[in-house]
């Protein structure tokens, strides 16, 4: 078959990817070191054994290029693993455009975003340990489904904080999370010490991610048989989502195509990082390709942001990271891509746009929508409201590329369905998604707040 008939690129499951990528082997300014809240000194392994599994934390500070995935996370991937590459001729043509669009679609997981790339390893380590409960914060609740399948799996308690405005918007994300065992709260919550004081100043708080993630880590910090378990910014889950870029790269090769642009969604980085991150030797010999990290302009933390020293979280609980950041007093408006509310971003993206060897854009809601709806009209897939983010850009740059006279092959993560975030069409279609920016004024006050390191 010729590669212009090729639409689904299905990798047979014994080429399914042995060892994740990392890209700390491969950076040409190493990672500024994680600092410890207090002391403000670099990080020590033991300094994060309270909250993460010992195999996590190696993972997090490991140099070595290639690490292998143990068997038994391999032969669990094999349910959704090797996830499919499609062509896009159906929005290819709608944009009456000679370039070559792929997707890589992370939605066939049984939770149906990429997020079980990387919630399915973090438990399987804490079960090896003998942990017994986990906690973390979600916000439009694609993680939080996803560690507490992960755990129904593994036999381990999943406590689950998510942010209260999406636990609104998006009320069947936690009876997905209910159906798989895990308990799930709005944050802010009345059961941790930082819930209550942040309810205290405002009852009606929307929560934020960083709000949540001070909930989850307070939660593990006081159990001898918890830990805590994120889902996006740090190296290991990073590390994780590289299976994403890894068999993205053998099916290009199949259909005999290596791609001009490689796009995707930026929340804390993860998915981003999955499908770039394998592509980042190729750019240090000198490749001409374009790195693109997409964020909403409502929280445009690498566009708008400084990149410093801060805590992930609201608490000042969590480690400082070297990263990008709006500030972590930050709160950004409720809009509906929830899972890219964050302030910060992950270190490794955030030292490779700083490096130059990634770029970002930022985009409004309508836009996104806009693209998502073209996208479900022509593709069929309604895709995730954080995923869109990706297909707006991708659907910028094939018309950029028609204006140009150009041919170009893009590839975009399509990091999950939006089955569940129909509520979020609806105010679409019914006309009332507001485009909202981030006031400078109130970015200035949140990094007024940075911590002096
Ligand atoms: C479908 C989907 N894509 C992307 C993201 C953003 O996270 P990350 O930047 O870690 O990929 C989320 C987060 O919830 C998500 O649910």
């Amino acid at each position: 078959m010729s590669r212009e008939q090729l639409t689904k690129i299905i990798l047979p499951e014994e080429k399914l990817p042995k060892f994740w990528y990392n890209v700390q082997a491969d950076m040409p300014t190493p990672l500024s070191p994680g600092l410890n809240p207090h002391s403000k000194q670099p990080l020590a392994p033991a300094d994060l054994e309270p909250l993460f599994a010992r195999e996590l934390i190696m993972q997090e500070v490991s140099t070595e290029r290639y690490i292998e995935i143990p068997r038994e996370v391999r032969e669990i991937y094999k349910k959704w693993r090797p996830s499919p590459l499609f062509r896009a001729h159906g929005l290819e043509k709608a944009l009456d455009t000679s370039c070559h669009i792929y997707y890589k679609y992370e939605g066939v997981s049984p939770v149906g975003s990429h997020k079980l790339n990387s919630a399915l390893p973090q438990v399987f380590y804490n079960k090896a340990q003998g942990i017994k409960r986990l906690t973390t914060e979600t916000g439009a609740g694609q993680w939080g489904t996803a560690l507490s399948l992960a755990c129904k799996m593994y036999d381990i308690e999943a406590m689950v904080y998510m942010v209260k405005v999406s636990y609104y918007q998006k009320p069947y994300r936690r009876v997905a999370m209910e159906v798989y065992g895990a308990k799930c709260v709005p944050s802010p919550s009345p059961l941790t010490e930082s819930g209550r004081k942040a309810l205290a100043q405002n009852p009606d708080m929307p929560g934020t991610l960083g709000l949540a993630i001070s909930e989850a880590v307070e939660d593990a910090a006081g159990r001898e048989d918890t830990n805590y378990s994120l889902g996006s910014v740090l190296n290991h889950v990073c590390l994780h989502q590289s299976i994403i870029g890894q068999e993205a790269r053998l099916q290009l090769e199949m259909a005999d195509e290596y791609p001009d642009i490689v796009i995707g969604c930026c929340g804390g980085g993860s998915n981003f990082a999955g499908i770039a991150f394998p592509f980042i030797p190729d750019k240090l010999k000198g490749g001409q390709l374009r790195l693109i990290a997409v964020e909403p302009a409502a929280c445009p933390t690498l566009t708008r942001g400084v990149f410093a020293y801060d805590y992930g979280d609201v608490a000042g609980f969590t480690p400082l990271l070297k990263m990008y950041t709006l500030g972590s007093s930050f709160s950004p408006p409720g809009i509906h891509a929830g899972g890219l509310r964050y302030h910060g971003e992950s270190p490794l993206v955030s030292q490779l746009y700083h490096d130059g060897l990634i770029e970002a854009v930022a985009v409004y809601q309508n836009g996104v929508f806009q693209a998502a709806q073209l996208f479900a009209r022509t593709e069929g897939i309604i895709p995730a409201p954080e995923s869109s983010h990706a297909i707006r850009v991708t659907i910028d740059e094939a018309l950029k590329a028609r204006e140009q006279g150009v041919q170009r092959t893009i590839v975009f993560n399509l990091s999950g369905h939006g089955n569940l975030d129909l509520g979020a069409y609806d105010n679409f279609l019914a006309g009332i998604t507001e485009d909202v920016d981030f006031p400078e004024e109130e970015l200035q006050k949140s990094l007024s707040n940075l911590p002096q390191v």
